[in-house]
């Protein structure tokens, strides 16, 4: 593990160490890669599942435990409604495709992001992904799906707004932890790196709240062309890097830790 959180959300600081538990990957730049071969979208994210797979190996093989994919956002439906068709598609192929493969490989998987607005036929697929998959103790893989961090932290606010209502909280025993476990992200531990594909600098919501303390590598390439080599770059970007968590230098803040 890259760090250890304590109850009230703080870590404890420490060397990045060889593997992150937790690796989020904003698969961006489908499009720019179809576009540079004259081939329209729909083939981008083609090939972005193709590259999802070869890295769900590549995480499993390289002993993450937990690896989160941003596959769709709450801002993607502003996309023309032919490509959102095709995102919806591509899901549902690879859910009927691979998760029989996934269930095999001790992959457990988790869907994040909302459930409403999507079709039916959409829910019950991540339904049953997680249903199947809910025992396995290999990787965990995290798909955020129609997923944004406002939205997921607006849903907790409500939430715990409605346990405050029914007398079964005390607005002053809002803690970091509550928002925390009201988070869809609950009993998953933060990503310890995140990357992002395509040269883009941004979050675009993904994990707002869950990334206070990640490490961020973004990589130029696109991600249809992602693979085990540019995972690894990024896990060797990762290991350079002094986690500090506030502390004032990440092996002194360790010993002061581990003395009390
Ligand atoms: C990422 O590729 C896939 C999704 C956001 C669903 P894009 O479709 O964003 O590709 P670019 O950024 O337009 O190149
Ligand atoms: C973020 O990429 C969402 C996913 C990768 C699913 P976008 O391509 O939607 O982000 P922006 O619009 O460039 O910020
Ligand atoms: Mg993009």
């Amino acid at each position: 593990m890259g760090h250890v959180t304590d109850r009230d959300g703080e870590r404890q600081a420490g060397a990045a160490g060889p593997v992150p538990a937790h690796v989020g990957i904003i698969m961006d730049g489908n499009g720019r890669w179809a576009a540079a071969r004259g081939l329209p979208r729909l083939e981008g994210h083609r090939r972005g599942v193709e590259a999802l797979r070869r890295t769900i190996r590549a995480a499993i093989e390289l002993n993450i435990r937990f690896l989160t994919v941003y596959s769709f956002s709450t801002e993607n439906w502003s996309r023309p409604a032919a490509e959102v068709d095709d995102l919806m598609f591509l899901l549902k192929r690879f859910i009927r495709n691979d998760l029989a493969d996934l269930h095999r490989n001790d992959v457990r998987v988790k869907v994040i992001g909302m459930r409403d607005g999507l079709k039916p036929d959409i829910v019950g697929l991540l339904h049953e992904a997680e249903e199947l998959t809910a025992g396995n103790r290999g990787l965990t893989l995290v798909v955020a799906f129609n997923y944004g961090g406002r939205q997921e932290l607006a849903s907790a606010v409500r939430r715990i707004a409605e346990r405050v209502r029914a007398g079964l909280l005390d607005p002053e025993a809002v803690t970091v932890e509550t928002i925390a476990d009201h988070l869809d992200t609950a009993a998953i531990p933060d990503p310890d790196l995140i990357v992002r594909t395509s040269g883009e600098q941004r979050l675009s919501n993904f994990l707002m709240w869950q990334s206070a303390y990640s490490e961020f590598v973004f990589l130029p390439g696109h991600w249809p062309d992602f693979d085990r080599a540019a995972l690894e770059s990024a896990l060797a970007d990762f290991t350079t890097r002094e986690r500090r968590f506030g502390g004032s230098q990440a092996e002194a803040a360790l010993q002061v830790k581990t003395a009390l």
